[in-house]
């Protein structure tokens, strides 16, 4: 079932060329957006996006997306908050619950408390007769295939291509967006699966970058912008299964507290395409630098010409739309905690303390 893989994990990174495809091809055609009718985000008050883990990260980029391109006011939660918090939820909005199994319990619960108070409930899950697709009104699947390893990878970056589709088609509902504009964004997501498969070609240059990551105590993952949830992503996927100590930072934060923590032992993830927020992380990363920090740069050619020196190792990935990095930078942060969790010898697919569902609070 692994395919000749080692890992289901490993299969699940290699195989999201092709899902990614599958879910462009389903929610995109010649004729732009095909989503299910009844999702209208025209006057819409707020949107509401609520999640766990991977998911909540996929659900934090998505509110760069639906405010930038649509302008709709935006608030994520994780579920277990959410579902206690009980916050006021305007009826002129839509909630949106994103999950992989689509039985997580405090998501669950968080999509009952919202039903009744708000337009519309919007399932995003890749189990389609789970129980967050039924009781959604409308159920979105990202078609990404039974996902065993318990880290979500392809999971991940389909969740991401089916909310970007939505924060598309609410430009365009809202007036934001032209029909040529989208189709401009819609140009790029095709050729996404393309590039996906480029960065997975740089494998064996992340694995040895890796294997000398599995060596650390700490690890630090920096952002701005919508690289910022996927700096928490990368720090996520490395903690559950490699069990090395990582958080991921928003780069302007650094120095409000974390720099504290640099030093000849740390490595830090810098993410960070060459886009209009580029030179403000650099100069973030020159402060880790200056401190001895260990930066690890994941950027395009433009951005190691204009900042690789004296970084302590950089990795090239393709040029991409500022909107789709999220995306393909999801792929070097999963494999780079993938060949951390290998070189340490941890279980990969089943990382202790950890279900790949979780049906309990
Ligand atoms: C991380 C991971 C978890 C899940 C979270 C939500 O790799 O897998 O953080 O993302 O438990 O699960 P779902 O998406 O099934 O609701």
């Amino acid at each position: 079932e692994k395919a000749g893989y080692k890992h289901f994990m490993a299969k699940e990174i290699a195989e999201q060329p092709v899902v990614l495809g599958d879910a462009i091809k389903h929610y995109a055609g010649a004729g732009g957006i095909a989503l299910p009718a009844g999702i209208d985000f025209a006057g819409l008050d707020r949107l509401t996006m609520v999640a766990c883990g991977t998911a909540y990260y996929a659900c934090l980029t998505a509110k760069y997306w639906f405010e930038r391109l649509a302008g709709l006011n935006c608030e994520v939660d994780v579920a277990s908050e959410f579902r206690y918090r009980e916050p006021p939820l305007p009826a002129n909005s839509v909630a949106l619950f994103v999950s992989q199994s689509g039985e997580t319990a405090d998501t669950l619960a968080a999509l009952r408390y919202a039903k009744e108070k708000v337009k519309k409930i919007v399932g995003v899950v890749n189990v389609p007769t789970s129980t967050i697709a039924r009781e959604s009104d409308v159920a979105l699947p990202i078609l990404a295939g039974i996902e065993v390893g318990v880290a979500s990878t392809k999971a991940f970056t389909c969740q991401l291509t089916v909310l970007l589709l939505l924060a598309l088609k609410a430009g365009l509902d809202r007036g934001q967006l032209t029909k040529a504009e989208v189709q401009g964004h819609l140009d790029d997501l095709a050729a996404l699966p393309g590039l996906v498969n480029q960065a997975l070609a740089r494998e064996g240059e992340i694995a040895a970058i890796a294997a000398a990551v599995a060596e650390a105590q700490d690890v630090l993952f920096l952002g701005r912008g919508a690289m910022f949830p996927l700096a928490l992503e990368g720090a996520l996927k490395l903690k559950e299964i490699s069990y090395i100590h990582a958080e991921g930072y928003a780069s302007g934060e650094l120095k409000h507290g974390p720099i504290a923590l640099i030093d000849r032992a740390v490595p830090v993830v810098v993410l960070a395409p060459r886009d209009a927020l580029f030179d403000k992380t650099v100069s973030n990363m020159q402060e880790v630098m200056a401190r001895h920090g260990m930066v690890i740069l994941l950027t395009d050619a433009a951005g190691a010409r204009e900042a690789g020196e004296g970084t302590w190792k950089v990795l090239v990935l393709p040029k991409v739309a500022d909107l789709l990095a999220p995306i393909l930078y999801a792929i070097p942060a999963q494999l780079l905690a993938y060949h951390a969790a290998v070189a340490k010898g941890t279980d990969v697919d089943q990382p202790r303390n950890l279900a790949k569902s979780v049906t309990v609070e």
